[in-house]
């Protein structure tokens, strides 16, 4: 099968979470693309967001991972991207609807309220859920002002 490449970044809130997701994908098998911040400075979720939601915009990569405090913050600015539904997912349940509902290609957890083992788990059913496609896809064509 061919090795699926995930594309991972947090702000300083959740840099361990997210080194730890990151670590677990990597021995899981995927081609993990760590977009930052790696440094306990605090930094501006965008400058993390934009980058990656760049690289599944442009289909360098296939599904992306955002973490910051609430997940708010780089969900609203990966929107911004032509192609990006990023998703604010807080639970097993949203991560999976998110896929199977929403077509979402980027998962944003809430970093300050989750820990890492529910985040990892999260991640495994948002990167291994499909789109339900059916009467889903009208509505997900609807989205985009693009
Ligand atoms: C950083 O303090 C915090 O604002 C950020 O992580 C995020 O929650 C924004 O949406």
């Amino acid at each position: 099968m061919e090795r699926r490449t995930i594309a991972i970044g947090s702000d300083h809130a959740a840099i361990e979470m997210k080194n730890f997701i990151r670590d677990e994908l990597e021995f899981d098998g995927y081609s993990v693309k760590d977009m930052w911040t790696n440094t306990p400075e605090a930094v501006d979720y965008p400058d993390i967001a934009h980058p990656l939601a760049e690289l599944i915009s442009k289909k360098s990569a296939d599904l992306g991972i955002l973490i910051c405090g609430t997940g708010i913050g780089m969900s609203l600015t990966a929107n911004q991207h032509e192609w990006v539904r990023a998703a604010v997912c807080r639970n097993i349940e949203t991560a999976e609807l998110a896929r199977q509902h929403n077509d979402a290609n980027i998962i944003c957890m809430p970093g300050r309220f989750i820990d890492e083992k529910l985040a990892y788990e999260m991640v495994k059913i948002f990167l291994s859920t499909e789109f339900e496609w059916g009467r889903h896809e009208n509505r997900v064509n609807k989205i985009s002002n693009f």
